[in-house]
């Protein structure tokens, strides 16, 4: 019998738990070749802004062992541009979360003001690794009042379901996870990337032209897998793993970790098919493993017996 892949994010009910992760596919143009992306469970676009942005100047990518750095900045159409290929993107019948990004408050409220009544927009997904501005650019993620207020601001702007997506640059992710759950938002989304850097021994410079950069990919795994152990242990919301996940093994430890769904980035540069393999490999595990639904995975490593070894991590509830 073919398992139940489905899964639901606040009021998102999505067949399969698997998503691109947002910056990774574009508005899904260049994958549609590759397979139909409607058997995607959604499709989180790129961060958008209420105008276009051209993003940061060249080098903006670089591999690392293992990983990904990238310095993109938040190039993307702007919100009415993104309102048109998200509608194209309608055709598939999947939900499509728009990631919301933004240099200041009033930006961020802009663009869900003005897709909050867009049928093609099922959720919204706010970035708060942007510079707040205010702040002199300190990450918006990296403090819980910061969290508070903007996604207070965002809740009454919008029925739609509000997905924060958290930065793991920060000492302790579960201060800032409550705070987006007290300010209402629906379900979180972890990781983002860890700001990291390298640098060219030939050139003797940086490799980026912003210098450091977001680090994503295999070689964050681990630390996205106890973050979202962390945060699933202390905010009952349900939460959307990512961070390295490449195959559907990957995307199991995020589930067992406490994960509702997960999302994949970097993967599909290399792998363009990493999303329907991994839908595979979810039903393959369900069947041979005696499951009838994937949603009974969810937290399964967090059963006492699981951890009889170990610490508790995070806070300790649940
Ligand atoms: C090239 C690139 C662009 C990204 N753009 C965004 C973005 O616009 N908004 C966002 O919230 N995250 C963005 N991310 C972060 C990813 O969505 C994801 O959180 C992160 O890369 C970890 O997952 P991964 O290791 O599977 O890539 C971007 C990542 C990469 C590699």
């Amino acid at each position: 019998m073919q398992p139940d892949l489905s899964v639901k994010i606040g009021r998102l009910e999505l067949k399969n738990p698997v998503m691109p992760a947002s910056g990774c596919f574009g508005y899904g143009e260049e994958y549609e070749q590759f397979y139909d992306l409607g058997r995607l469970g959604a499709i989180v676009v790129k961060g958008t802004t209420a105008e276009a942005r051209p993003g940061n100047p060249a080098p903006r990518v670089a591999e690392t062992p293992a990983g990904l750095l990238n310095a993109i900045g938040l190039q993307n159409p702007g919100t009415e541009e993104a309102r048109l290929k998200i509608r194209r993107l309608a055709r598939y019948g999947v939900p499509v979360i728009v990631n919301v990004a933004g240099h200041n408050t009033a930006e961020y409220c802009s663009v869900v003001e003005a897709l909050s009544a867009e049928t093609a927009v099922a959720a919204f997904e706010i970035n708060v690794s942007c510079p707040n501005v205010a702040e002199g650019g300190l990450s918006f993620g990296t403090d819980p009042r910061t969290v508070f207020r903007l996604a207070g601001e965002l809740r009454k702007l919008t029925e739609k379901t509000l997905i924060v997506k958290l930065t793991p640059n920060v000492t302790d992710i579960t201060e800032i996870a409550r705070a987006a759950a007290e300010a209402g938002a629906d379900a979180l989304s972890l990781i983002n990337t860890l700001l990291g850097m390298a640098i060219d021994t030939r050139s003797r410079r940086p490799l980026l032209a912003n210098l450091t950069g977001g680090l994503s990919g295999p070689a964050v795994k681990p630390v996205a897998v106890r973050m979202v152990w962390q945060v699933a242990g202390c905010v009952d919301l349900p939460v959307i793993g990512m961070g390295g996940i490449c195959c559907a093994n990957d995307a199991l430890e995020f589930m067992l970790a406490g994960a509702s769904a997960v999302a994949v980035g970097t993967a599909n540069f290399s792998n363009p098919l990493v999303c329907p393999e991994i839908i595979d490999g979810l039903a393959v595990y369900c069947r041979e493993q005696g499951f009838s639904a994937v949603r009974e995975l969810v937290g399964l490593a967090r059963r006492p017996a699981a951890h009889k070894a170990g610490g508790t991590g995070g806070c300790g509830r649940k």
